[in-house]
């Protein structure tokens, strides 16, 4: 593809096209994705409210939550990666399978440091598939001395016509946090979860796979994830909505985000040494099943990582 870095360095957005209608957009303000059209068919929400000051963070598509899940005594709400200028590392190029790949970077650098004193070195692949789009992530402490410990997640705000219909799968027998309940331990007795109030759970080990139905056009959507162990479902609802200054009081019923990530056990980084994590997410109509070889391929990170 044409665009080099160079031209896009004084952009704020990066465009992933496959061709077909089928788009990814990449707002480097927190390498957020602001869209994924398959088919000319949105799946991300985006609050009509939402902000693009470059400072707040972009309430809808995929923020990217690092190094903080939730509160945090040290800095902003879910860290400080999704309010952060990301680097595009690599412009859209398109694959010879006709797939489109594109890798962002974040690095520690005076702010992040003057709020979480750590080096390290973040690169956030995604490649466009023609009904599916890859996350793969490596997170590397070039310290020598220092360990660091972090929370990651991946904010998926899918795009719904009604949440009350959506029925998440993969849920039963796992064991959540409810912080709607002051943070009660439960287990989900369900087969499949529904949303029908304000939601907001930390569903433990969970599986690898989640289906959610019911999303955009009547399609199913399946999130794969590796090295995720935790998956938070959250909807804000009735009035919780009312309280976000950028999110609509009418557009709850519209989304519903399945957040794969780790929350409950912060991941333990070593000098020297990385982390990796993946995510796939796979609009659907029929019975379908993903080569799960494709997301949990060991040595991708040394395909496209260039450490020192
Ligand atoms: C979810 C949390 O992941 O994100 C919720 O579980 C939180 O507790 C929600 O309200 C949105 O957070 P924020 O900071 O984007 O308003």
């Amino acid at each position: 593809m044409a665009t080099t870095a160079a031209a896009m360095a004084a952009t704020s957005v990066v465009v992933l096209d496959r061709g077909n209608n089928t788009t990814c957009t990449i707002n480097l303000h927190g390498a957020t994705v602001v869209s994924w059209r398959v088919n000319n068919q949105e799946q991300l929400f985006v609050s009509k409210l939402a902000s693009f000051d470059g400072k707040k963070a972009i309430r809808g598509g995929i923020p990217f939550v690092f190094p903080q899940f939730g509160a945090w005594s040290f800095g902003p709400q879910h860290g400080f990666a999704r309010i952060t200028r990301w680097h595009l590392e690599r412009p859209p190029d398109r694959l010879h399978n006709g797939d489109v790949e594109a890798i962002f970077s974040l690095m520690d650098n005076d702010f992040t440091r003057s709020i979480w004193n750590y080096q390290f070195r973040i690169t956030y692949r995604l490649i466009l598939r023609e009904k599916e789009l890859h996350f793969h992530i490596g997170v590397y402490n070039p310290s020598k001395e220092l360990s660091f410990t972090f929370n990651m997640l991946l904010h998926t705000y899918l795009k719904v016509p009604d949440v009350r219909r959506c029925q998440i799968t993969g849920l039963q027998g796992c064991h959540f946090i409810d912080k709607t309940r002051e943070n009660a331990l439960y287990q989900e007795g369900r087969e499949v979860v529904t949303v029908n109030e304000w939601t907001d759970r930390i569903y433990q080990h969970t599986p690898q796979e989640h289906v959610i139905t019911n999303v955009v056009s009547g399609r199913k959507m399946r999130l794969h994830k590796y090295n995720f162990p935790d998956t938070v479902i959250w909807n804000p609802w009735v009035d919780r909505s009312r309280e976000m200054s950028d999110f609509g009081d009418d557009e709850f019923p519209n989304m519903l985000c399945v957040e794969a990530g780790n929350v409950t056990s912060p991941v333990i980084l070593l000098p020297g040494t990385a982390f990796e994590a993946s995510q796939i997410l796979q609009q659907f109509k029929c019975p379908y099943t993903i080569d799960p070889s494709s997301c949990r391929k060991k040595n991708y990170l040394t395909n496209f990582l260039q450490y020192d």
